[in-house]
C-alpha cells in the first residue's frame, strides 16, 4: 500500500515527487466524495485533530475544519487570541495541554517560520503546517498545483510566473518547491525589493517586465502584498505598484493566449488584479479554494494512517 514519505506535513520541501502524486490521487477520491448528496465519510471516526491558529485566516481554517468534519473526525478549534497565550503561556505548554485530551493531531498556523518543525521535535502528535510566517503553506501549494493539473491536465512541463511580494510570501516558496518537484518552469516577477536574492538558487529565473513574463508563462500565480510583514516602504506607492506589477482586462486581451490566472487569497482587488480579471473565466481562484478541502481531506487522511 502506498504511504507518504513524511509523518508531518511541515513543508514542501520534505516531499518527494511520488508524496505530491499520493496526495493527488487521494484528493482525487475525496473530490467525488465531497460532490456526491451525502459529503461524509467514516474513515476517521476515531480520530481528533486541534486546529490552532495563532494568526488570522478564512480560507485555511474553514477548508481545514471543513476537511476534518468530512472525514467525520472529531475537531477542536483554538484561536490565540481567545486563549491563555493572552497570559503568557508557551507553545509547547499550550499544544501539551491540548495533546493531553488526547488529540492525535495538530493543525497550526503561526507568524513564526519553523514553528511547525519545532513543534514536531517537542509533541507527540502528527503536525501539519497550516502557514508559518514567510517560510511555507505546503497545503496552499498542494491545491495550486492540483488546480494547475486539473485545469491544463498537468504540471509538468508548464511555465508558471508568481506575481508580486516574493520576499514576504510563504506561498511563493511553497509553490516554488512543489513546481519544481513536479517539472515545471519557474519564474518570480515583482519589484527588485520584494524578490529574494537568493531566488535563482531554488531553480528559478527572475523577469521584473510584466508583459514579458505573462507572454511567457501558461499560469500566473498574482500574490498580495503582505503589508502586515512589512516595516519599511519597498516600492514608491500602491498606485505605481498597481501600473507596473497589477493585471488587468486589458493587458490579459494584449496576450497572443489565453493564459490561467491563480490568487491564494485574500484578494487586494484593483491591487495585483481588477475584479473582471479575477471573476473572468480564465481565473481559477474558486476552483483553487475549493479543491483546498479534497486536499486538506487527503493530507489528513493520508498522515493519520502513518499514526494508527
Ligand atoms: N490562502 C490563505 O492562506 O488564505 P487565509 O489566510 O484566508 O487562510
Amino acid at each position: 500500500m502506498s504511504e507518504l514519505s513524511v509523518n508531518h506535513l511541515l513543508g514542501i520541501k520534505y516531499l518527494n515527487k511520488k508524496d505530491i502524486e499520493l496526495i493527488f490521487e487521494t484528493a482525487d477520491h475525496f473530490k467525488e466524495v465531497i460532490n456526491r448528496s451525502i459529503k461524509k465519510v467514516p474513515t476517521l471516526r476515531d480520530t481528533t485533530i486541534a486546529n490552532i491558529f495563532f494568526e488570522s485566516s478564512t480560507r485555511t481554517k474553514l477548508s481545514f475544519e471543513l476537511a476534518e468534519k468530512r472525514l467525520s473526525a472529531d475537531v477542536i478549534n483554538f484561536s490565540a487570541s481567545q486563549s491563555s497565550v493572552k497570559k503568557g503561556e508557551t507553545l509547547i505548554d499550550t499544544v501539551n495541554n491540548i495533546l493531553s485530551m488526547k488529540v492525535d493531531m495538530v493543525v497550526m498556523r503561526h507568524p513564526n517560520p519553523g514553528a511547525g518543525i519545532f513543534l514536531s521535535k517537542h509533541v507527540k502528535a502528527s503536525i501539519i503546517n497550516a502557514g508559518d510566517g514567510a517560510h511555507e503553506h505546503p497545503t496552499q501549494a498542494l491545491l495550486d498545483s492540483y488546480s494547475i493539473r486539473e485545469r491544463l491536465g498537468e504540471v509538468t512541463g508548464k511555465n508558471v510566473v508568481i506575481v508580486g511580494d516574493i520576499l514576504h510570501s510563504r506561498v511563493a516558496l511553497s509553490n516554488i518547491f512543489a513546481l519544481k518537484k513536479q517539472g515545471a518552469q519557474v519564474k518570480v516577477c515583482g519589484p527588485k525589493t520584494l524578490i529574494p536574492k537568493y531566488i535563482e538558487s531554488l531553480g528559478v529565473s527572475v523577469e521584473t517586465n510584466l508583459k514579458k513574463a505573462l507572454e511567457w508563462c501558461d499560469v500566473a500565480n498574482m500574490l498580495r502584498v503582505q503589508n502586515e510583514r512589512m516595516d519599511i516602504s519597498y516600492f514608491p506607492s500602491t498606485r505605481e505598484y498597481t501600473q507596473q506589477f497589477g493585471v488587468n482586462k486589458k493587458l490579459l486581451d494584449s496576450l497572443d493566449k489565453q493564459i490561467v490566472i491563480m490568487h491564494p487569497g485574500p484578494i487586494n482587488r484593483g491591487v495585483e488584479i481588477t475584479s473582471d480579471v479575477a471573476d473572468s473565466n480564465q481565473s481559477i481562484i474558486l476552483e483553487q479554494v475549493e479543491n483546498g478541502v479534497a486536499i486538506r481531506m487527503a493530507v489528513i487522511y493520508l498522515l493519520a494512517s502513518k499514526i494508527k
